[in-house]
This record gives structure tokens, C-alpha cells and sequence, in this order.
């Protein structure tokens, strides 16, 4: 048995990253980032958005559909050019919650679940009146032209059958007429990313960089060439899927019991669906390795137990691991608590290290003497509600720009995926009527 202090002594710095660790992973990731954009092999993609800056002009009154796993949101939304905007009516279903449905098992088919988008849909939308709609759909997609996007794989553990090679906005537009709706017109689809980005950049002329750092990982930029197009556009990276890194053996264990091996290492290491996962096989590691075995109750924790919610609060609240613990032990020790807050505290800040290591990575990419200003903006519920994780994000960054930090913003951009859709859906349509 070893003591808690024991055992953190030896695997605790498995989860630091030093700056000489964030230095070389932004490389690798630029490497990496270069091999996508030429189409050699590469663990990022290049996908290409068809989508280019906003002149902040863009006005008019849309549908926004947001579905990225976790919620389904459906805004009605009017621009009013220079990133103003309002929200007429919006909803938000949790999918977890959503009656008949359930996207994480096969068992359900593509139709159930379009169906169930154009019925929320039916709910925001005024009955008679004519919209373009923009489509937020949060999943790697191979994308031909502005509207049209075929699901390549699922991610963040969804599994819905039938939708992998489907032109997504074709099936929407046939679930929408089902539901008796001809008044509403998909005309984008675009990564959430994307839409986050493109919603800071109606504001902010600075913003080239776009994450979610919420239930799944990603990043977008603007790209000022990309290859076969005639100016600037917003590239999805699929960043999550980003494999150059120091794994630990939390996330050679979560890896192997995910539901796709060797697939999202960056994310399983990131993002809101698998950190509670990793820290809850670092706590039960360091109890098996500090508890004896009479001190343990049954049953210890069953997988995915532990949500980003309880990281937060364990982050904070020592009470908070004590409370996981009783039902699990019978006796626990101030040292215990101690090591299992460290430990949520150290996974909290890689994740939050790792995602500015890609950030340095695209920065090198773009500008490579960082002589312009530039504005990563991030939403998704790790960066809004982790407590220190925007504060690990910007440390990273001064750590590692030193004097050219200055040069660098980071921002929540609240909403950003679904108010993009709109902004999205106002540049598709100015783009048609030309
Ligand atoms: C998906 C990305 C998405 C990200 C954030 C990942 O699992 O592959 O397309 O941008 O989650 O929602």
C-alpha cells in the first residue's frame, strides 16, 4: 500500500504539462494542421466550411437549429447587422431527456431523429411565414458546397443509425415537409465551430480562431488561403481526433473502454463527456493502490459515473469528493480528499493546457511571426463553468508568447454555434440572390 502523498509523488506528474510539452505538441500540431490543408495524411482534417468572413452587414430574420450531441436548440433569430442581434424564441431539449429518443443507441434510425428536429422546429416556428433556416450539426461532415454535408463518422460516443453518408440537410428538409412545414428552407449546415467563430467575427474583426471546449472538443480558423477556393474561409480541423500527445494511463485505460479505440485523443482528453470519466479512474487507481481492500463498500463506481458537473465540484468543494467516497468507503482520510482534488485539479488544467497548445499550433500556421492581432473565441460549458479553466487556457498562452502575448485574446462567445446558423444562413442567402 502506498500513502496518497506516496502515490501522487509518482503519478501525479504523468498529467503536467510543462511549457518545453506545449511547445512541442503546437508543433506537431502545425505539422499536422499543414498536412491536412495539402491532403497527406494527417490525424487533423482540412474540411472546408464554404464559408468566409462577415462583413457585419448581414441582417434579416432566420431559423438557427443547434444539435451537437448533448442538446438540441432551436432559435428564431433577427440580425441586425455589427454583431447585434435578437432572439425572438428559442428552445433547448437535453437529449438525454427527450422522450422516444435516444441518439446514443444504434436502436434509433436516422428518421426518428430527424423527425424529432423538425418537430421542434414546428414548435419555434411561426406557422406561416417563409425562412431560410441554418443548420449548426456538430459532427465531422465532408461538405461539397455551403448546403450540403454528409455525416463521415458520429463522435462523442453517439451511435444513431442510418445517418453516416447522409446529405444531413437533405434529410431535415424531408423530415421539416413530413411535419408539413414547405415555409422552412435549409440553405447551410456548418460545424459548431464554425458558427462560433463566425458569430465573433460579425463583432470582431480580430477573431480567426474558433473552439467548443463543452461535451466534445474541436477548433475552426480562418484560413486566407485554402487550397481550390479564391479567398479566405473557415476550416474545420476536427481537431478532436488530434493524436501527437503524452497520453497518461488514465487515458490509455479510458481509451480502450470507449467506443472507439485509437479514435478522438484529444478529446478523450479535453472535453466535458470524458473528463469525468478519467478522473473517475484516477480516484479509483489511487484508492486500489492507497485504501486497504475490508475498507472498500460495494459497488466502487460504475463507468461514466462521474460527469463534468462533479469535476467542478470537486474542484471546489473537498465536501463534494467526500460524499462520492462514503458511498464507497468506509472510512476516509483529509489525505484522500487531498489527492483526489489535486488530481481533478491537474486533469482540469491539461485539458485547459492542450487546448492552447492547438491554438499556439494554428497561430504558428497563420502567422507565424505573430505580428497581428488575433481573437480566439470559445464557448461550450468546460470554458464557461470549469472553474480556472479559462484563467489555464490564457496562462498557457502568456507562458508560452511571452512578449507577443499581448497579441492574444480569448472570449466566451455565448451561444456562438447557434447564432453563427443565422449569420451563416444571412451570408447563403446573399450569396444565392446575387
Ligand atoms: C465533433 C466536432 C464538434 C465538437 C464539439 C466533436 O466530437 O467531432 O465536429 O465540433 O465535438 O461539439
Amino acid at each position: 500500500m502506498l500513502t496518497p502523498t506516496a502515490y501522487l509523488t509518482s503519478h501525479a506528474p504523468e498529467l503536467l504539462l510543462t511549457k518545453p510539452a506545449i511547445l512541442q505538441i503546437a508543433t506537431a500540431f502545425q505539422t499536422d494542421l499543414q498536412k491536412a490543408l495539402a491532403h497527406h495524411p494527417s490525424s487533423l482534417k482540412a474540411l472546408p466550411s464554404f464559408l468566409g468572413v462577415p462583413t457585419s452587414q448581414e441582417t434579416g430574420r432566420y431559423l438557427s437549429v443547434d444539435f451537437g450531441g448533448t442538446n438540441l436548440r432551436v432559435l428564431d433569430i433577427e440580425l441586425y447587422g455589427q454583431g447585434r442581434y435578437t432572439i425572438h424564441a428559442q428552445s433547448k431539449v437535453s437529449l438525454a431527456n427527450a422522450g422516444n429518443i435516444d441518439c446514443t443507441a444504434s436502436a434509433c434510425h436516422s428518421d426518428t431523429l430527424f423527425d424529432f428536429i423538425a418537430q421542434q422546429i414546428a414548435d419555434i416556428a411561426q406557422p406561416s411565414m417563409p425562412y431560410n433556416l441554418g443548420h449548426t450539426f456538430s459532427f465531422p461532415s465532408h461538405q461539397i458546397d455551403r448546403n450540403q454535408a454528409t455525416l463521415l463518422h458520429w463522435t462523442k460516443e453517439i451511435k444513431t443509425t442510418g445517418v453516416v453518408g447522409l446529405d444531413i440537410n437533405q434529410a431535415l428538409h424531408a423530415a421539416l415537409l413530413r411535419q408539413n412545414l414547405p415555409n422552412i428552407c435549409p440553405v447551410v449546415i456548418l460545424n459548431d465551430t464554425v458558427g462560433t467563430l463566425i458569430t465573433a467575427a460579425y463583432g470582431n474583426p480580430a477573431a480567426d480562431i474558433g473552439s467548443i471546449c463543452g461535451t466534445g472538443h474541436n477548433t475552426a480558423y480562418l484560413e486566407q488561403r485554402p487550397p481550390n477556393a479564391p479567398g479566405p474561409m473557415f476550416i474545420n480541423l476536427e481537431s478532436g481526433n488530434f493524436d501527437q500527445l503524452p497520453l497518461s494511463r488514465y487515458d490509455c485505460l479510458l481509451d480502450a473502454q470507449s467506443d472507439k479505440p485509437g479514435e478522438q485523443r484529444l478529446e478523450k482528453m479535453v472535453s466535458g463527456r470524458y473528463l469525468g470519466e478519467l478522473l473517475r479512474l484516477a480516484a479509483l487507481d489511487l484508492l486500489h493502490n492507497t485504501v486497504p481492500k475490508d475498507l472498500f463498500l460495494q459497488p466502487t463506481a460504475a463507468p461514466w459515473s462521474l460527469t463534468a458537473e462533479q469535476v467542478a465540484a470537486w474542484l471546489l468543494d473537498q465536501s463534494a469528493i467526500a460524499a462520492w467516497l462514503q458511498e464507497r468507503m468506509k472510512l476516509i482520510l483529509p489525505e484522500q480528499l487531498a489527492a483526489l482534488q489535486l488530481l481533478a485539479n491537474r486533469l482540469c488544467t491539461r485539458s485547459a493546457r492542450l487546448v492552447a497548445a492547438s491554438h499556439i499550433g494554428i497561430l504558428r500556421h497563420i502567422d507565424p511571426a505573430l505580428e497581428k492581432n488575433h481573437h480566439i473565441a470559445i464557448d461550450g460549458s468546460l470554458f464557461e463553468k470549469l472553474p480556472g479553466y479559462q484563467e489555464a487556457i490564457r496562462q498557457a498562452l502568456t507562458e508560452t508568447l511571452a512578449d507577443h502575448a499581448g497579441m492574444v485574446t480569448v472570449g466566451l462567445c455565448k451561444d456562438g454555434s447557434g447564432v453563427g446558423a443565422a449569420i451563416a444562413a444571412a451570408l447563403a442567402t446573399a450569396s444565392r440572390n446575387k
